[in-house]
């Protein structure tokens, strides 16, 4: 099975956390993009979608599926989401695809975070994958001073603009024992708008693709 089919396998098993007449948090990636497929099967089933980046409101959009501004729902039942690394703890590391920020706005407000991943993202300790920062263009040098001082390798992630019209620092060689405490520290400094750590709001469901099918950890 490539890493495709698992992304797939997990992608399409997380319809299963979508409830009837409700709007869904919709994430962003590659694995993501099997879900938005799997959520088309239902368009007509649910009122729509809260995005979390242009690229996912394209495809939710050319499925059918309605778009609901975040300022105009108070909380969503389901998030449904990818990671680049996620740990026991069901903390991650997201941001590999630049969506970081939006991505944390519309898992603050949902109930259930459902993380979709391959069997390649689970890690003991994160850090292996560069953790990215979306911070403010002009503080993007003063951050970088700060993150080398934080233990960490920062570099500038080359033809990236996020949605929200930011820059990404990509931070390498961070061993990260404890997340909750680096995404406090990080989200601290001046100029920075969000790190990709999610570990105060992890996930709640973790669903992994596998060649044997989705196995789901609650
Ligand atoms: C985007 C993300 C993605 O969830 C993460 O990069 C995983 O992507 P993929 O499903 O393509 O492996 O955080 O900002």
């Amino acid at each position: 099975m490539t890493q495709d089919e698992m992304k797939k396998e997990a992608g399409w098993a997380a319809l299963n956390y979508v409830e009837p007449d409700t709007i869904v948090g919709v994430g962003t990636g590659s694995t993501v993009n099997h879900f938005i497929d799997a959520l088309g099967t239902m368009s007509d089933k649910i009122k729509g979608a809260v995005s979390s980046s242009v690229a996912s409101t394209e495809k939710l959009e050319q499925l059918g599926i309605k778009i609901f501004d975040c300022n105009e729902v108070a909380s969503l039942s389901v998030y449904v989401d990818g990671a680049d690394e996620i740990n026991a703890d069901k903390e991650m590391i997201k941001g590999g695809g630049a969506a970081l920020t939006r991505e944390k706005i519309v898992a603050a407000i949902s109930e259930k975070f459902v993380c979709i991943v391959d069997g390649t993202k689970a890690v003991d300790v994160l850090g292996e994958f560069p953790l990215p920062v979306e911070v403010i263009p002009m503080a993007r040098s003063y951050v970088a001073r700060e993150l080398v001082k934080l233990g960490g390798d920062p570099v500038y992630r080359e033809d990236c603009i996020t949605d929200n019209g930011n820059v990404i620092l990509d931070v390498y060689n961070m061993k990260i024992t404890n997340p909750k405490l680096l995404e406090d520290q990080i989200n601290a400094l001046p100029g920075v708008v969000t790190v990709g750590l999610f570990a105060h709001r992890g996930a709640d469901v973790v669903i992994t693709g596998t060649p044997e099918g989705a196995k789901i950890e609650e």
